[in-house]
């Protein structure tokens, strides 16, 4: 059930997370499948609901940063205390970080990690819902596993989706950066698990260290994938996948291949507006930009992804970008998106 997100909906969906069921929350980023994150059996709701393997752990949502005490050990170790003041100025917003995690988070949470990844969301309405609750909430993206995140509160009910999971979804409308949160790893080697709209570039800029420092391979998984699985479990290369085949184009325009006159429906994601001549040869186009705007591209692609998931085509083909600030985001995404497609 979609409620819209008016006071008596928030006092509803706390009363229900303190009754140990979940619920569908808006943030900036995607829409997230929430649980009072100290209450154990409704956070292996959250696995059972998703089918996502036990191994890989869940962001802990908080309402400020005066609450991180309630995810992460507190007093953290100095290194970290001085990492999250330099960094504070980004929140709230889609910085997640991992540090070493506090004692009132159960194992099913970090998946048995020491550590526990915490974010201070700057949605209006999970921020009025976090107000509203005396715990923090657990919040994965509100997605089958390894399927497209959701940015609409449709995407959570959809056909594919976890009505059947959710005591309630919060309507807060269309996610306005619509890809995950950034992870960054605190410590003596801070390193970037997930690429997001915080970008590489501006988190280096607060820790003044250099970005290379911040070590994160565009390509995973790297040359050492244990070592990988053990830092950030949940980045599989397959991931947010569409089941339709999944073709990313070359960034010179000249390279591109052309769309196949041969009858198969092809849908095309462009980055910017396509010529008629080119648009004719697709069955659907969804621009995401205008203008090839990275944060305009980033904030529609996975809505544009799984409506061409649903029209029935036979592949969909997808404009790219260079890894650079957002693009690095974009990419990343899309790469594991294509990546079974380009398995064959
Ligand atoms: O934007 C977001 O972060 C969204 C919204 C709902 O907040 N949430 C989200 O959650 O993307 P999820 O579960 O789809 O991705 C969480 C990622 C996974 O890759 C997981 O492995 C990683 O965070 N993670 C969680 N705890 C960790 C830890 N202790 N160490 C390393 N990685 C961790
Ligand atoms: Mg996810």
């Amino acid at each position: 059930m979609i409620l819209p997100a008016t006071d008596e909906t928030i006092r509803q969906a706390a009363e229900r997370l303190a009754a140990g069921e979940l619920i569908g929350l808006p943030t900036e980023t995607v829409y997230g499948l929430a649980a009072n994150a100290w209450d154990a059996a409704a956070v292996t709701k959250i696995f059972a609901a998703k089918s996502r393997p036990a191994t890989n752990p869940l962001i802990v949502h908080v309402a400020g940063i005066e609450r991180l005490r309630d995810a992460l050990q507190w007093p953290p170790p100095p290194i970290i205390g001085q990492q999250i003041d330099a960094l504070s100025d980004l929140w709230p917003g889609p910085l997640t970080i991992v540090g070493p995690r506090g004692s009132k988070i159960p194992d099913e949470v970090t998946a048995g990690k020491t550590t526990v990844a915490v974010r201070i969301p700057a949605h209006p309405v999970a921020r009025r819902l976090l107000q509203a609750c005396p715990f923090p909430l657990a919040a994965p993206s509100a997605n089958r596993s390894t399927y497209i995140s959701p940015t609409l509160a449709e995407h959570v009910c959809d056909a594919s989706g976890l009505g059947h999971a959710v005591a309630l979804v919060i309507d807060g409308g269309p996610c306005t950066h619509g890809v995950e949160s950034t992870i960054l790893l605190l410590g003596q080697q801070p390193r970037l698990l997930r690429p997001g709209s915080i970008t590489a570039e501006r988190l280096a800029e607060r820790l003044r260290i250099g970005v290379e420092e911040l070590q994160w391979q565009p390509q995973t998984p790297s040359a050492d994938p244990a070592r990988e699985a053990l830092l950030a479990p949940g980045m599989l290369r397959e991931h947010y996948a569409p089941a339709t085949p999944l073709v990313l184009l070359p960034l010179a325009v000249t390279d591109r291949r052309a769309a196949p006159a041969d009858g198969r429906a092809i849908g095309r994601i462009a980055f910017q507006r396509l010529s008629p001549h080119e648009a004719a040869r697709y069955r659907i186009v969804e621009t995401l930009s205008d203008r090839g705007d990275l944060e305009e591209v980033a904030r529609h692609l996975f809505a544009a992804l799984r409506r061409l998931d649903a029209a029935g085509l036979s592949e969909i083909h997808c404009d790219t970008c260079s890894p650079q600030g957002l693009g690095q985001a974009i990419m990343d995404r899309l790469t594991r998106a294509a990546a079974r497609t380009r398995k064959g």
